[in-house]
């Protein structure tokens, strides 16, 4: 079903190394890097905008293949720098009032805290947190009683944290908050590339994600997905520039009738090119068949970490994706310099990336690995060995 000798000739870098951080950002196939290296050879000659003009039509084709992903139409799709872009330039869309209430869960972003504090802080918010299932995902009674409770502006879900292979359950999420007065913003920026995200399912009114992690896109470039409804109800970033709107009379403006409204006029067009070609990459092989291959190899990395003594599987939820962390013996940096001496990409994960999260699980850190479709079972025996050896 997945061709993995192609896909791998396809990723020169797997050759080199075995890369385990995918979550972090992965691997790009050699296609999307020509994408972006070949529009910038013409960019060189012919000058950025005549570039531009040149290839509009082309250009396009990001919102029909970004709209494929979510299985929505191309009007919902604004093209970002990326997640936390396109996560506050929704928030940035909300005309919140003092004493609104803006519902989010334990695992939530670290930067989606943040942004909300400081929002908080500025216009006299209440930030409640929904309760976690003992499984670890989000109560979905806890979230309706609380939607009747605080009738909350908005609710915040990651749908992957950073810092776990938690999926929460987005659609039934959404299913719940649709009966309420709120807006949903998702944050799938670990999930695109792994996990199916049918926007029109999630029923979320804004969906941020970025392209460098399991997209396979590159660094920099970010999607962000707004609702017909979002759309509708006249919804933009508060600060609209000349690329959402036309200056029309000395004070006043029109807004466009799309979800470009979101963008910004300046944009990187060779990363765009890059994205269009990670998402045909990502079609041609099947969110489905990803999904498939990634819980095959992740069932294998868990069931033999779970062997080796003195390691311990940190991940919760009832459904769960190619993110695994655990705790291991040593500091971040000796156990990320350890890996990296034996020619392998892991992560570390810090405490202030998952407050709540870490401080429940009672750890300080965590080592984070993210196999993708493209590594292989091998790859996953070789790095269950060296943990074993650093183990021993
Ligand atoms: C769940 C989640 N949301 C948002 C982000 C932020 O993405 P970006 O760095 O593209 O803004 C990350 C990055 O790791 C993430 O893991």
């Amino acid at each position: 079903m997945i061709d993995l000798d192609k896909i791998r000739q396809d990723t020169p870098g797997c050759e080199k190394l075995i890369h385990f951080n995918n979550a972090g950002a992965a691997l790009m196939p050699s296609q999307v890097v020509k994408a972006v290296q070949n529009y910038l050879a013409i960019e060189e000659y012919e000058g950025g905008y005549e570039t531009a003009d040149r290839y509009a039509d082309e250009l396009k084709d990001f919102y029909g293949y970004a709209a494929r992903l979510l299985n929505c139409q191309a009007r919902n799709i604004a093209f970002t720098t990326n997640a936390t872009d396109s996560y506050n330039r929704a928030l940035s869309a909300i005309d919140f009032k003092p004493g609104d209430v803006i519902l989010l869960t334990e695992n939530d972003y670290p930067s989606n805290y943040i942004a909300l504090i400081s929002l908080q802080k500025r216009f006299d918010l209440r930030l409640v947190t929904i309760r976690n299932t003992l499984s670890g995902e989000v109560d979905l009674n806890d979230l309706d009683e609380k939607l009747k409770k605080y009738a909350p502006r908005l609710v915040s879900v990651s749908h992957v944290p950073t810092s776990s292979g938690l999926v929460q359950p987005a659609v039934k999420i959404g299913e719940i908050i649709k009966k309420y007065d709120a807006l949903y913003l998702l944050d799938a920026c670990q999930s695109l590339g792994q996990l199916n995200v049918d926007a029109i399912a999630t029923h979320a009114d804004f969906i941020s994600g970025t392209f460098r992690k399991f997209l396979r896109g590159p660094r920099g470039a970010g999607l962000l997905y707004v609702s017909d409804k979002a759309l509708a109800a006249g919804l933009e970033p508060l600060f609209i520039d000349l690329r959402g709107a036309t200056w029309v009379t000395p004070d006043q403006y029109i807004s466009g009738n799309d979800a470009r409204r979101f963008e910004d006029w300046e944009t990187s067009y060779a990363l765009m090119t890059g994205c269009t070609e990670a998402l045909k990459y990502l079609i041609g092989i099947g969110i489905s068949h990803i999904e498939a291959r990634n819980a095959e190899l992740i069932g294998k990395l868990k069931n033999e970490l779970g062997k080796i003594d003195r390691i311990r599987l940190l991940d919760r939820g009832s459904q769960q994706c190619s993110i695994v962390t655990f705790s291991i013996a040593g500091t971040k940096e000796e156990v990320t310099q350890f890996y990296h001496d034996h020619s392998i990409n892991i992560y570390t994960t810090s405490k202030s990336s998952a407050i709540i999260d870490f401080q429940n699980k009672g750890i300080d850190w965590a080592v984070r690995v993210s196999p993708h479709y493209y590594n292989t079972e091998s790859e996953i025996t070789r790095f269950v060995e060296v943990t074993q050896m650093r183990n021993s």
